[in-house]
């Protein structure tokens, strides 16, 4: 099971060496790449009036990105293991109606956060699962290699397709135009694995092949899309009944950020309560990944729409029982890294804005800095759950590098906001 083992590869006295498959990863990065590239998604242009950068980016707390270490992080982080459990028994569905007499109810601070920062025990019991590692492990052994009969449009552009398997499951395949975003859409995802976020599908990758047992009855779609034989397609769960989601007010433009502050949660019902906590998830992730395709590509969008925070966030759903799923990853970890000298400013506010946490997630981020080693775990989890790890590559050292320092950005974070928010 992926989370199970990247538990495992959590060992601290083994330090990283660098392997004949590691080697073979780069090496076969190195390969794929196409400079020169048209980028499906364009970024700010980078001659923007200077005014119009600094309103957008008046998020409150945005500038507060680095800070002493005054805090203890041995006390941050070391309560927080006794909760770092899975709550992956299928039992823990969103339990809205069974709280209803919480829902309407004035709710105290100290029921909804914990030790400063942490949204409370109490709360994170009623969350939805999201996509659990039993849940996973099943879709994943179930669809590698299981025969799909057809391709048809549902899953946003062309390059993407719905693939239907021959017991009538579902999967959104996305054929990457470049190998960036195949590769962008899978270490994300094995990034979320690793930091235990559980929002995201599940996800296996597949080489094209007509005559192999997949692919063989739609080998017309796949001549037809143009498709070409050998390439690396990610393969994502179907979501059915999936809902949009509008960013939450404290999360737009004009909105204070997320604070652990009586007058900020106390008003909210149970039902807003849940989704900010993974919207808490959201913006540590799309941090850490750069991905500037859910909300960061709205905020920039406001000098021209000022009503696109008033409309569903791209690549964002919800199920009906509450889960925030995250959708099309792609821009994440290398194409972010590489247009991050445009991002960035929107990238560090939005963090800089969120000052409360999911502990769990907490955790491992103050694990990552402390061992340095998220690209020694991500490359293991990668390579141990995908069999196509060494066809896709890996991050590259430079790619990686910049992982770890947004992780220790964010941890820096998590201690200003334990040291400005524990003694309340
Ligand atoms: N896993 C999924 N489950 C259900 N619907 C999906 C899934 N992935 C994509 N879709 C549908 O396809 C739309 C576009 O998906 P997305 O992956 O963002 O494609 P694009 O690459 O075109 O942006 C989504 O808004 C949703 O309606
Ligand atoms: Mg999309």
């Amino acid at each position: 099971m992926t989370l199970k083992r990247s538990t495992a590869c959590g060992n601290r006295s083994v330090f990283y060496v660098l392997t004949g498959l590691e080697s073979r990863l780069e090496r076969h990065r190195l390969g794929f790449r196409t400079p020169g590239v048209a980028s499906a998604h364009p970024g700010p242009s980078l001659d923007l009036p200077p005014k119009t950068f600094r309103a957008l980016l008046a998020v409150p707390v945005a500038q507060k990105l680095f800070f002493g270490d005054s805090a203890d992080v041995h006390n941050l982080s070391g309560a927080s293991e006794l909760l770092d459990t899975f709550r992956d028994n299928g039992n823990s569905h969103l339990n809205i109606n069974n709280g209803g007499a919480a829902r309407g109810a004035h709710v105290k601070l100290s029921e909804l956060v914990e030790d400063g920062i942490f949204w409370s025990e109490r709360l994170e019991a009623q969350l939805p699962t999201g996509f659990t590692e039993e849940h996973t492990r099943i879709w994943r052994e179930r669809t590698r290699g299981h025969p799909i009969v057809s391709l048809e449009p549902g899953c946003g552009r062309i390059s993407n397709r719905l693939a239907t398997f021959s017991d009538g499951s579902r999967a959104c395949v996305r054929y990457g135009i470049n190998a960036d975003q195949v590769q962008g859409e899978t270490l994300t995802y094995y990034l979320a694995t690793l930091l235990g976020i559980p929002n995201l599908p599940p996800l296996v990758l597949s080489q094209l092949n007509p005559e192999s047992e997949q692919w063989a009855a739609v080998k017309g779609s796949i001549a037809s899309l143009q498709w070409t034989g050998k390439a690396i397609v990610s393969l994502t769960e179907w979501v059915a009944n999936l809902t949009g989601v509008v960013t939450p007010a404290p999360l737009r433009q004009e909105g204070r950020g997320l604070h652990p502050l009586r007058e900020e949660l106390e008003n909210k019902t149970l039902e807003e309560l849940l989704e900010l906590v993974q919207w808490s998830d959201l913006i540590v992730f799309d941090y850490l990944t750069a991905n500037f395709d859910r909300l960061v590509s709205n905020l920039f969008s406001l000098q021209w729409d000022s009503r696109v925070m008033e409309r569903d966030t791209s690549n964002l759903h919800k199920t009906p029982r509450g889960d925030l799923v995250f959708i099309d990853n792609e821009a994440g970890l290398v194409h972010g890294y590489r247009v991050l000298h445009m991002w960035e400013k929107y990238h560090s506010a939005l963090m800089g804005s969120v000052c409360v946490f999911r502990r769990r997630t907490a955790q491992r981020v103050i694990e990552l800095h402390r061992l340095r080693d998220a690209r020694t775990r991500l490359l293991q989890l990668y390579r141990d759950s995908e069999p196509l790890a060494p066809e896709l590559g890996f991050l590259s050292d430079e790619h990686a590098g910049i992982l770890q320092n947004r992780i220790d950005r964010l941890y820096k974070h998590i201690l200003h906001c334990k040291g400005k928010y524990s003694q309340l």
